[in-house]
């Protein structure tokens, strides 16, 4: 059984998608054991109080640089023994160190189709923003695994969503999450879980 630890920063939408779908029995193969968010005020902790999972806070602001920051979250994995990292709207950058001791092991999920609308300042609303201003006629989220490069891991499943005549960020965010990232997330951590991912080249192969 793998040991997920999921990585929180906000509210918590997708990792409340990630324990719905474990209480389903959709994730067989692994448990999320530990939830770790860098901020003491996210709902994201009351999320899994709810479900009976452990909360830690390792509040970025506590810490002077990335450096160490990523040190006390790399002991804190170690701890908990994780064999997956799971960004859930986890918004803080981790060290190179952090992405080599789990290379292949860590998956975010980002609320866009990477290579468009990613990389370093689109997060949150902001990505949606930047889709709106740009006038494309499709958006969606990429589920990917974390390298050094921001949001430039290998992708392991894509979800495409509309864009719609007089949508705002809000409501856009609203249906890529509903429609794409409460799904995809979870099928990620499944897959992987049952040991359908590999990566070769850079380049993801899923054996579903
Ligand atoms: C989600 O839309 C997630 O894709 C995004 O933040 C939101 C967090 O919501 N993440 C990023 O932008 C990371 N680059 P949640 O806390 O309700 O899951």
């Amino acid at each position: 059984m793998k040991n997920i630890v999921v990585l929180v920063s906000g509210g918590g939408t997708n990792l409340q998608a990630l324990l719905d779908a474990q209480e389903r029995g959709e994730i067989t193969g692994g448990k999320i054991t530990c939830v770790i968010s860098s901020k003491p005020d996210a709902y994201a902790l009351e999320r899994a109080k709810n479900h009976g999972v452990k909360g830690i806070v390792i509040a970025r602001k506590e810490y002077a640089d990335v450096g160490s920051y990523s040190q006390a979250i790399l002991d804190a994995l170690t701890a908990e023994q994780a064999d997956l990292v799971v960004y859930a709207g986890f918004m803080t950058i981790l060290d190179e160190r952090v992405c080599r001791a789990f290379e292949n092991k860590m998956m975010n999920v980002h609320p866009a189709l990477i290579p468009s609308f990613c990389g370093k300042g689109f997060y949150g609303l902001h990505v949606h923003e930047a889709v709106l201003k740009s006038g494309v006629k499709l958006s969606g989220a990429t589920v990917h695994f974390v390298t050094e490069v921001c949001d430039g891991g290998p992708i392991i499943l894509q979800q495409a969503v509309p864009v719609e005549n007089g949508d705002t960020p809000e409501t856009l965010q609203k249906r890529i999450m509903e429609q794409a990232e409460w799904k995809i997330l979870p099928r990620a951590v499944a897959l992987f879980c049952q040991d359908k991912i590999t990566v070769r080249d850079g380049i993801v192969q899923i054996t579903d």
